[in-house]
């Protein structure tokens, strides 16, 4: 076998890398003259940078927690509130696994809530994210369950009763606080065959305020970040 001096001499592309490739790639969804719903997340973040360059062009943004509305504002880019704004065609936001139908578990950032109400609002859900987070079967990732404090260790034998163990996710040594004031439960041990079937469920339990898995809020693309460039899956 041989091997071209290029290909030889390049080394393969750093996570961080095809981060920054698809976080660009996913300007081609952006409408002009529109909202653009903008996620949370490190992904998410190489997305706002290059959002910057068209932010004469948009309207502004509706953003899913407050460190990309932050971002998004020290780049100049108007943040309005979700209540002032009717549809927004389509909303770009990270994952932490995606299967190939479009499900998604969300949350390693905390914005599961936010992130699932903008998402809702969107008519079009474009996911970016690198090669790793592509699974067969949702449930590698600690799913992410957003819950009212007093109902965290209930919740955590609900799931336990499943299968799957449950911690309270810390910061600093003390339980995390969202956005949204209440605290995460991060389950292991669990295999999500069914994501529809599971979100319906699990956004019943008492003190669930947002569980992590986005079947009903699923992507309709995912912009992958691979060795080979950004590779578009379409799940439409
Ligand atoms: C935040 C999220 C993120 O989209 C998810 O954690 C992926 O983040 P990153 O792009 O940093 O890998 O759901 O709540």
């Amino acid at each position: 076998m041989t091997t071209s001096p290029t290909s030889a001499a390049r080394p393969p592309l750093s996570q961080d890398e095809l981060k920054t490739l698809v976080g660009q790639a996913a300007l081609q969804y952006v409408v002009p003259g529109e909202i653009v719903g903008v996620g949370t997340g490190s992904t998410v973040n190489k997305f706002i940078d290059a959002l910057a360059s068209m932010k004469d062009q948009i309207k502004g943004a509706v953003s899913s927690s407050l460190a990309s509305t932050e971002r998004l504002q020290a780049l100049g880019i108007t943040v309005f509130d979700s209540n002032e704004v009717d549809n927004i065609s389509v909303y770009i936001d990270g994952a932490d696994e995606i299967d190939g139908a479009g499900n998604m578990v969300k949350g390693g950032g905390a914005a599961l809530t936010r992130e699932k109400i903008v998402a809702a609002q969107s008519a079009r859900f474009v996911c970016i994210a690198d090669e790793s987070k592509l699974v067969q079967t949702l449930g590698k990732f600690p799913l992410p369950v957003e819950v009212v404090p007093m109902a965290a260790q209930r919740i955590i034998k609900q799931f336990a009763a499943q299968g799957g163990q449950g911690v309270v996710r810390l910061k600093d040594g003390k339980p995390l606080v969202t956005d949204n004031g209440q605290w995460i439960v991060d389950i292991t041990g669990l295999l999500i065959t069914n994501p529809l079937a599971f979100e319906a469920e699990v956004s019943q339990w008492p003190g669930v305020v947002t569980v992590g898995v986005f079947a009903y809020q699923r992507a309709q693309v995912c912009l992958l970040g691979t060795a080979g460039g950004v590779k578009t899956l379409t799940f439409e």
